[in-house]
């Protein structure tokens, strides 16, 4: 793919258009309309959100993408705490999807959060769009997802290691940041600033 724009850190002024490139992004993807620009919005101010890892896809002046992680960490089945990277949202604007873009900002991300010295990335996806990208389901590395009942399917859950043995012989579960745990009417309220638009239900939506 040729290389038609720049990927750069978030600045302040971007914020509002970031979040509505997500909204335009997720809205009834995962569900009946979206929360993710309000998760990020409410994500930039908590302590483990990584400024060094914020970034924006810039085409033409115009944002097309952004990707950002946060701190977080395993609780290892020795007691130890073990500090990795969680990510997301990421997101590419709706009429350039599936062009590669995605993956140019995800790898860019992966390799920056490795010059940084962090030791895996953990999150919930897709693995036929990040199993190109390195990642693998997490059981693998015997991570376990929190609060998912024995049994039930982990294959939602992902992993890839930035220091490559970083996980060997660490089991144990992995947390989520609380931050991504947002209220509906919370939701609700911030996107009342935004431009009207109808949530639908739709065939292959995870949530109700
Ligand atoms: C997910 C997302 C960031 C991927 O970005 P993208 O630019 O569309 O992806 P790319 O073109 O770089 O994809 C690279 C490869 O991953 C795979 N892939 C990408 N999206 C996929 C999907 N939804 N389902 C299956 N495979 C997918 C494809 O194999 C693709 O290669 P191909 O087009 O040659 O088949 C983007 O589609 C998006 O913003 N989606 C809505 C928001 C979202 O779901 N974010 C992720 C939450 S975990």
């Amino acid at each position: 793919m040729e290389k038609d724009y720049i990927i750069r850190f978030e600045e302040a002024k971007d914020y509002r258009e970031v979040e509505n490139l997500i909204r335009e992004s997720f809205w009834n993807v995962y569900r009946p309309g979206c929360s993710e620009h309000y998760v990020i919005h409410v994500l930039r101010d908590d302590p483990a959100f990584v400024k060094e890892l914020d970034f924006v896809m810039e085409q033409n002046g115009r944002l097309i993408g952004q990707n950002m992680f946060m701190k977080t960490v395993i609780n290892a089945d020795d007691g130890r705490d073990i500090p990795v990277l969680t990510m997301g949202p990421i997101c590419i604007t709706p009429e350039l999807k599936r062009k590669g873009y995605g993956k140019a900002l995800l790898d860019y991300s992966l390799e920056k959060a490795a010059e940084l010295g962090f030791g895996a990335v953990l999150f919930e996806g897709n693995i036929a769009f990040y199993g190109k990208s390195g990642f693998e389901y997490a059981r693998k590395f015997g991570i376990r997802y929190h609060d998912l009942p024995e049994g039930a399917d982990d294959s939602f859950f992902l992993c890839r290691e930035l220091i490559p043995g970083y996980l060997d012989k660490i089991t144990g579960v992995y947390r989520t940041p609380e931050g991504y745990y947002v209220k509906d009417e919370d939701v609700e309220e911030f996107d009342k600033d935004f431009p009207p638009k109808e949530k639908l239900k739709m065939p292959g939506q995870i949530f109700g």
